[in-house]
């Protein structure tokens, strides 16, 4: 990258980073069960909410413990049940209709984070009944208070029961914009083991590595501050303790718990401290190729490291530490290798590959034409790089 375009990248960065005291985060509260739920919207005096899922979610039964709870304590309640992967705007106006025909009060998403950010969405457009949900694309947006948002996480994960931010599809044109605005932080987030206990295998693997993605990348940017380093070195103990346990006993619920927690932990870490490269080049992997988030960012997180080379030594010891890997002793050196090799083997042991299926050769320069749009100037990565150089970790992952 050209040096002017480094100082605008920096000096932009830390405009964000002195901001991050003086923004309104609200941290959602905690609860532990989903049928813990309407007695909390009971006492905020709601009688009546959406809750928004998927179709699989609704016929595994995962949300009939929830429908109980809610018709005891005489909360009405509608299901949305069509959001698709990758929600789009006709799944935001669809559950916003059946919101007003029932005079509901409140959303919940209920799902991974496809119906979680259609419920983010549904909620900012019953407050900007007129703005249409591309207009919204962008930061701050939104600018007016959601009706009670609650999140109930099924994987993790996306870290989206606790970021401000939604990512949603142009349906007609495929175009995927993320929303980012304090208003869609969730005012309530219930992490249940029950509703994650049926989770496939390589599903756990590839959002728990997410979930350690939005860690590492949060803690080695230069926008951290105390409390997201902190979220961010308990995230990565709680997932390199609990993940493989996790992947290898699904009924494991303190493993599934301790791996919520994680999640939810290095999603506020990401939230204020953003992610990096590896979030970039997935997002436009995901986005060419419809490529599963989780598994992509798995893939490329160690060719990251290693591309920002001694610029992230000293972090990856202490993240290296934090996982158990690593000791005070060990030079920064070794140490940062054995954290990256950590991560390559805990890639290997829940039988997630070392490169993606499905890159071509002649998409590379236009998907990291991509990735330089989305990570420069705002992710404040520890080593900055330009379109052209972003271009080797698609070489570094694709299969030959
Ligand atoms: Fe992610």
């Amino acid at each position: 990258m050209n040096t002017l375009k480094k100082i605008y990248c920096r000096i932009s960065q830390t405009v964000f980073w002195l901001a991050i005291p003086f923004l309104p985060y609200s941290d959602p509260k905690l609860l532990d069960a989903t049928t813990d739920l309407p007695a909390e919207l009971k006492r905020r005096g709601i009688g009546s909410v959406i809750i928004v899922t998927d179709k699989s979610i609704h016929g595994f039964g995962l949300i009939e413990p929830l429908k109980r709870a809610l018709e005891q304590e005489n909360i009405r309640y509608v299901v949305y049940d069509d959001t698709v992967p990758n929600p789009t705007v006709d799944n935001v106006e669809a559950a916003l209709a059946l919101y007003h025909a029932n005079g509901c009060q409140g959303l919940i998403g209920f799902g991974g984070g496809s119906p979680i950010d259609c419920a983010k969405i549904a909620g900012a457009r019953v407050v900007r009944p007129r703005m249409p949900v591309q207009k919204m694309s962008g930061v701050f947006k939104i600018f007016h208070r959601l009706p009670f948002l609650a999140a109930i996480p099924t994987t993790a994960g996306t870290g989206t029961e606790v970021t401000a931010s939604a990512l949603i599809t142009d349906g007609a044109t495929r175009h995927k914009f993320p929303i980012n605005d304090l208003m869609l932080i969730p005012k309530v987030s219930v992490l249940d083991p029950e509703v994650t206990r049926s989770l496939p295998k390589h599903i756990t693997a590839s959002t728990g590595m997410d979930a350690l993605t939005h860690a590492v990348e949060a803690y080695i940017g230069r926008s951290t501050v105390k409390s997201t380093r902190a979220d961010a070195l308990e995230a990565v103990r709680l997932i390199s303790q609990n993940l493989l346990d996790a992947y290898h006993n699904g009924d494991d619920l303190t493993a599934r718990k301790n791996m919520l927690m994680g999640s939810f932990l290095a999603g506020r870490a990401f939230a204020k401290s953003y992610v990096g490269y590896c979030h970039a080049v997935a997002h436009s992997l995901g986005g060419k190729y419809n490529m599963p988030h989780g598994l992509a960012n798995a893939v490329l997180l160690p060719y990251v490291l290693d591309a920002y080379g001694d610029t992230v030594y000293h972090k990856l010891k202490t993240l290296g530490i934090a996982a158990g890997v690593c000791d005070e002793a060990m030079p920064a050196k070794d140490a940062a290798e054995t954290f990256i090799a950590w991560i390559r083997e805990m890639n290997a042991r829940m039988d997630i590959p070392t490169k993606l299926k499905g890159i071509r050769r002649e998409d590379i320069p236009e998907l990291a034409k991509k990735a330089d749009k989305e990570g420069n100037p705002f992710y404040p990565v520890p080593k900055l790089f330009d379109a052209q150089e972003l271009e080797r970790f698609y070489y570094d992952v694709m299969e030959a």
